[in-house]
């Protein structure tokens, strides 16, 4: 027998999925223009946290993260890194290296007032475009096109390596959500030693890598062809087999046609970074990706000059 009430509520979730059908179908909103309406109402209500209301729409939600609430997440997740990891909460100078949109721009837009600024650069002179029209009004906000080479994003460019258009030692934190991920050997070992000439002494980076540790080679036996315990990519995507560019300790997916698509980095490599830049590490909060909980997908390390 069907309980009371149970039927009342399956009926309301059946007229609302035909309704959904329908609306698409006959006024033909797609999710972008609904979007419209409903990001524009959550701006309003946006009661806590105000550095959030510049999230972007849809298409321009650029970094592997597509979702509002996603971007709002990890925006939470780094305001609160970055914050733990700076000396001083105001003032600061912040460089953020592949800025994609502008993800990390909000979550720094607190800790660079009032004599601060935060500097985002990327290789995609778009998303450089984006972001000066789409934050002009914060005053601390700062973008610059970053002209080099990337496989996977800037693959036509010729240039490869340049130092960062940055002053030395005039950084109180260098951020990379996302970007050594996308790094072969030679650029990851090249711009880790300009994270080191950038950052003031005492000075922090923030950088998510996939650390091909023992946590990950633990992980291995037990993934399955299945959705992750803790995020919603396959299991077996992540699975770090081939060496990129004949590299020992930069490796990537098999199923990958460009290395820079996603690169991990084994324990010698991360030795070889230290060595290389002069940085030490401070502190590795390990990611969800390695099928065990953590505060974000990648693993993120914390260094210090
Ligand atoms: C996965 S996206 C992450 C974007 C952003 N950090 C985020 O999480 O939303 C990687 C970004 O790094 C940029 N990038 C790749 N190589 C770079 C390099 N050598 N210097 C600066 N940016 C780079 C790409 O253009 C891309 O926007």
């Amino acid at each position: 027998m069907i309980p009371p009430g149970t039927l009342k509520r399956w009926k309301v979730i059946k007229l609302y999925k035909r309704a959904k059908k329908r609306i698409k179908k006959y006024l033909k909103v797609d999710f972008d223009s609904l979007e419209l309406l409903f990001q524009d109402n959550d701006r309003n209500e946006v009661l806590r946290t105000n550095v959030i209301q510049g999230i972007p729409y849809r298409k321009q939600r650029k970094g592997g993260k597509i979702s509002y609430a996603e971007w709002a997440h990890v925006i939470g997740i780094f305001q609160t890194l970055i914050y733990q990891n700076l000396k001083q909460k105001n003032d600061n100078i912040i460089l953020d290296v592949g800025c994609g949109t502008g993800l990390l721009s909000m979550a720094c837009q607190g800790v660079v007032q009032e004599n601060g600024y935060y500097l985002g650069i990327d290789v995609i002179e778009q998303n450089i475009r984006f972001c000066k029209n789409h934050y002009k009004d914060k005053d601390h906000l700062r973008f610059q096109h970053f002209d080099v080479n990337n496989a996977m994003y800037s693959r036509e460019n010729n240039q490869f390596r340049k130092q960062w258009p940055v002053e030395d030692e005039i950084m109180d934190m260098v951020t990379a959500l996302s970007v050594w991920t996308h790094l072969n050997e030679e650029d990851a070992l090249f711009y880790f030693k300009e994270i080191h000439r950038v950052l003031k002494k005492g000075g922090n980076a923030i950088v998510t890598f996939f650390y091909l540790d023992e946590l990950y080679f633990n992980s291995l036996d037990k993934r399955k062809d299945e959705k992750g315990r803790f995020h919603n990519t396959n299991q077996l995507e992540w699975i770090f087999n081939t060496p990129a560019y004949n590299s020992e300790n930069w490796l990537y997916p098999k199923r990958l046609k460009i290395p820079e698509n996603a690169i991990g980095i084994t324990k010698k490599a991360l030795d070889k970074l230290l060595m290389h830049s002069g940085l030490t590490l401070i502190e590795y909060y390990p990611g969800n990706w390695k099928e065990q909980p953590g505060i974000y997908f990648q693993d993120v390390l914390v260094f210090q000059k």
